[in-house]
């Protein structure tokens, strides 16, 4: 049974509210604001609920919750005030107080029943809720901790180093081969198929997470093996079809592989996302022969670039929850810019045709 603290001066009171709550609870009785808080201090851990009076002798009730906040403990013990206070502004200063409840006398024994029994309910379960965030938050420090050393220690590790050496170098043949098609392009057709380039190497923190998440050792064989997505690269183009236009020609080269090409322009994530992923293994050169490299490259539209840009950013602001509305609002502009693609690859065709 949990313990409650019930404080009034009148003795009447006490024994009439001891009587409504004893067989629920154990309970407790201080008859004035000092023994109320001689006994908090010694039993504040185990004390699931105050009932406090608001007009008594030597200290009051307003005085014993000031008390209260000081010691942080109105945080964790909910306070139900008793009285027979009619007017609302008193009421209204001890919910401003931090008080839970206000229960009037007269008692009506089972409002005082299930009020008490709302108020340790309630504050049981943010209690625990809290306990709960707090210990996630110190495993989320830990953890990051973690990954810290750990991604430190690769830093260091020669082997590692000469992992992401030969991933930069597989981003350069990638780039060049695509700023070679480029070229051909712009003398061709007279326009460029993409607007720009963006690349990247994960980051060992990076590495270290995913590795560890998807229960890979952190090794460097087991990162070639497992990762595909340690070297990335961003084509940005103008028009839809000049991105399955840039990426066929791409893939047909005869020394890329591709392993696996995911179209989230014809098969758009629910969130609206669109992009085309290819995995590729690309081969580079180095003193002691050819090796194949895993690259990830994805291919977007600018419009679709902006979006998931700006997605990413909202995703990761703290205090934006994945609410419904903007979840939907998201979609929404996703669904308008592909709209507005293709609508404006159209009218380039259109003056493209008028130009013959
Ligand atoms: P990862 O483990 O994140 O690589 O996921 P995956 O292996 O299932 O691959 P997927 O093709 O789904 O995603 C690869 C990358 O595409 C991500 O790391 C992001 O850069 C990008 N991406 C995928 N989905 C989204 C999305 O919904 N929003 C944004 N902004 N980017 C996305
Ligand atoms: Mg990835």
């Amino acid at each position: 049974m949990k313990k409650i603290l019930v404080v009034d001066d009148a003795q009447l009171n006490r024994e009439l509210l001891y009587d409504i709550l004893k067989d629920d609870y154990i309970v407790d009785m201080a008859g004035d604001g000092e023994e109320t808080l001689e006994k908090l201090r010694a039993y504040h851990r185990e004390t699931a609920a105050l009932l406090l009076d608001l007009r008594m002798p030597k200290m009051d009730g307003f005085a014993v919750i000031e008390e209260m906040k000081r010691n942080n403990w109105i945080k964790k013990i909910p306070i139900l005030i008793i009285s027979g206070e009619d007017a609302i502004e008193i009421e209204n200063q001890c919910f401003e107080l931090g008080a839970s409840d206000f229960i009037h006398k007269p008692f009506v024994h089972s409002i005082v029943k299930n009020r008490v029994k709302n108020a340790i309910e309630l504050f049981t379960c943010k209690n625990q809720l809290e306990q709960t965030v707090e210990k996630q938050a110190r495993t989320l420090k830990k953890q990051y901790q973690i990954i810290q050393m750990q991604a430190e220690k690769l830093r260091e590790a020669k082997p590692f180093n000469r992992l992401m050496m030969e991933y930069r170098s597989a981003i350069v043949e990638v780039e060049t081969k695509l700023k070679v098609l480029n070229e051909e392009f712009s003398q061709e057709y007279n326009r460029n198929p993409f607007e720009s380039i963006k690349s990247r190497l994960k980051s060992p923190e990076s590495i270290y997470e995913k590795m560890e998440r998807k229960g890979f050792p952190v090794t460097v064989e087991s990162i070639r093996e497992n990762l595909a997505d340690v070297a990335g690269l961003r084509v940005i183009c103008s028009f839809p079809d000049d991105i399955y236009r840039l990426a066929d020609l791409f893939i047909k080269q005869d020394d890329i592989i591709l392993i696996r090409r995911k179209d989230y322009i014809k098969n758009p994530k629910p969130n609206g996302y669109r992009s085309l992923h290819l995995i590729l293994d690309v081969p580079i050169f180095l003193s002691e022969g050819k090796k194949y490299m895993k690259v990830e490259v994805q291919f977007r539209t600018i419009a679709m670039d902006f979006w998931a840009s700006l997605e990413h950013k909202l995703k990761y602001k703290k205090d934006v929850g994945d609410t419904d509305e903007i979840v939907e609002q998201l979609k929404s502009c996703a669904d308008s810019i592909e709209r507005l693609d293709y609508q404006m690859q159209e009218i380039r065709n259109k003056i493209d045709q008028s130009r013959v």
